[in-house]
C-alpha cells in the first residue's frame, strides 16, 4: 500500500492510512503513530561541513513511524514503501550495516539502547510521501522520526537536540555516512513560517520569518538518482579539509574553511590544487552570500534573497561542481518565469531537486515551464511539488 496523497494530508488522515497500513501488517491493536518532515535547503550549499552558516527549512512532507510495544524482546520493522520484513531479537541485533533501507532505524534503534529507559520489543511500520534519496533528507527524517517514535515507546519525550544526537550517532556511527550536521537539525528544530538559521561552526539556532501569504516554496525533482553520488560527495568533503590545511597558514585565527575569506581564497588560488582551489572559492562565497542572503530576508528583501539562490546555483555548477545537466535546466526554466525570485540545487547534488522562491500566485507558471522546458529537453516530466513548512517530529493523534 503506498501512502500517497495529491496534496499534503493533515496529520488525522496521516494517522488513519498508518493505522489501516499498520493493523494489515501486524495485525489488530492500535499503534502510536509519528511523523517527521524532511528539508529543503535555501541557502547556504555545503557549508555545514565547513562550519559555515545553512538556512534549510522542513516540509511538510516525510517519514511515518507507527510502533507499538509487545511483550516479548523481539523487534519487527516494516515498510509501506520497502519490500520485505525484518525481525531481530533487542539482545541479538546486528552490528554491522546490511546496505538495506532499515540500517537507518536499526542505527537509531542501537542508538536509542544505550540511554537510560527501558525499551521493550516493538512491531514498527514506516511510511511516507518524500521522495527518497532525492536531496530531501529522507534519512534525516526516518532516522529523527524514529527517535521519536522509540523514545516515545520507552515513555520519554525527545527533546530537539537529542534527536539531532540520535540521528547522527545512526548516519555516521552505524550506517557509516559521513554526513554534516544541517539535516537532522532541520527536520528535529523546525518552525512552521520560518527559514531555520544554524551556524555549523558553533550549532547555535535561530529562526528567520518567511512570510508564506506573500512567497511559496517549490521544489522540482529531475528524477535523476546518482548511484555514485556518495562517493563524489566525500571527494568534495576532503577537498575541503585540504583547502583548509593550506589556508589556515594565512588565517592564524581559522578553525574551519568558513573562517577564510573570499579575499585570501583568492590571494593564494596558486597554491592550491585547480579543483581544491575552485571548491575553496565556492565555500568563500557561499558564506558571505548566505550571511546576505539571511540580512535580506529579515529587512523583507524576498528578491534579494532569491537572487542570492540564483547565484549560489551558478556556484555550485561553475566551482564546485555538483551540479548536472538536468539541474541547470530546471533552474534556468524556472529563473525565466514571472514571480520566480530565485532558485537553485537543493541537497548534496549531482541529481535530485532544485528549490524555487517564487511569489505566491506564480505556481501556475512555475509548473508549465519547468514541464515543458525539461520534457522538451529531456523527453520526461519533472514532478513540481509546492511545499509548506512543518512544526517538527511529532505524534499524530
Ligand atoms: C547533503 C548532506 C548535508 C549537506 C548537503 C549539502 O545533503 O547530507 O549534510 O552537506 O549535502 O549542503
Amino acid at each position: 500500500m503506498t501512502l500517497s496523497f495529491p496534496r499534503p494530508p493533515i496529520d488525522s488522515e496521516r494517522s488513519e492510512a498508518l493505522r489501516i497500513a499498520f493493523a494489515e501488517r501486524f495485525g489488530p491493536g492500535a499503534p502510536r503513530a509519528h511523523f517527521a518532515p524532511g528539508r529543503a535547503n535555501l541557502m547556504g550549499a555545503h557549508l555545514d561541513y565547513n562550519g559555515g552558516p545553512v538556512m534549510p527549512m522542513a516540509v511538510d512532507r516525510g517519514t511515518w513511524v507507527a510502533v507499538r510495544r509487545r511483550t516479548d524482546r523481539r523487534v519487527r520493522m516494516a515498510s509501506t514503501v520497502e519490500e520485505g520484513e525484518v525481525e531481530w531479537s533487542l539482545d541479538a541485533l546486528p552490528d554491522a550495516p546490511s546496505g538495506r533501507w532499515f540500517d537507518y532505524p536499526l542505527g537509531v534503534l542501537r542508538a536509542v539502547l544505550t540511554r537510560p529507559g527501558e525499551l521493550p520489543g516493538l512491531d514498527v511500520l514506516f511510511g511516507g510521501d518524500l521522495p527518497i534519496g532525492a536531496g530531501l533528507s529522507s534519512s534525516a527524517s526516518i532516522c529523527v522520526g524514529t527517535a521519536h517514535a522509540l523514545t516515545a515507546a520507552a515513555g520519554g519525550e525527545l527533546e530537539p537536540d537529542e534527536g539531532v544526537e540520535l540521528a547522527l550517532a545512526a548516519e555516521r556511527g552505524f550506517v557509516g555516512v559521513q554526513c554534516g550536521i544541517m539535516d537532522p537539525y532541520a527536520v528535529a528544530h523546525s518552525r512552521p513560517g520560518h527559514l531555520l538559521w544554524l551556524d555549523c561552526k558553533d550549532r547555535s539556532v535561530d529562526h528567520v520569518p518567511l512570510d508564506a501569504t506573500q512567497v511559496t516554496v517549490a521544489v522540482a525533482d529531475s528524477l535523476v538518482r546518482r548511484e555514485l553520488a556518495q562517493g563524489a560527495f566525500n571527494e568534495r568533503v576532503a577537498q575541503c579539509a585540504e583547502a583548509f590545511e593550506l589556508l589556515r597558514l594565512h588565517v592564524p585565527a581559522a578553525t574551519c574553511l568558513r573562517d577564510v575569506p573570499l579575499g585570501v581564497v583568492r590571494a593564494h588560488l596558486s597554491e592550491l590544487e585547480p579543483a581544491v582551489g575552485r571548491r575553496a572559492l565556492h565555500v568563500a562565497g557561499e558564506v558571505a552570500r548566505t550571511f546576505e542572503a539571511r540580512d535580506a530576508l529579515v529587512r523583507g528583501d524576498v528578491a534579494a534573497f532569491g537572487s542570492a539562490m540564483l547565484a549560489s546555483h551558478e556556484s555550485l555548477r561553475e566551482q564546485y561542481e555538483v551540479s548536472t545537466d538536468e539541474l541547470d535546466c530546471l533552474v534556468d526554466a524556472a529563473a525565466s518565469v514571472d514571480g520566480v525570485l530565485g532558485s537553485r540545487l537543493t541537497g548534496a547534488g549531482f541529481g535530485g531537486c532544485t528549490v524555487v522562491l517564487l511569489r505566491a500566485g506564480a505556481e501556475d507558471d512555475l509548473r508549465a515551464a519547468l514541464e515543458q522546458r525539461y520534457a522538451a529537453r529531456f523527453g520526461r516530466t519533472p514532478t513540481v511539488a509546492f511545499y509548506r513548512g512543518d512544526p517538527g517530529p511529532r505524534e499524530l493523534d
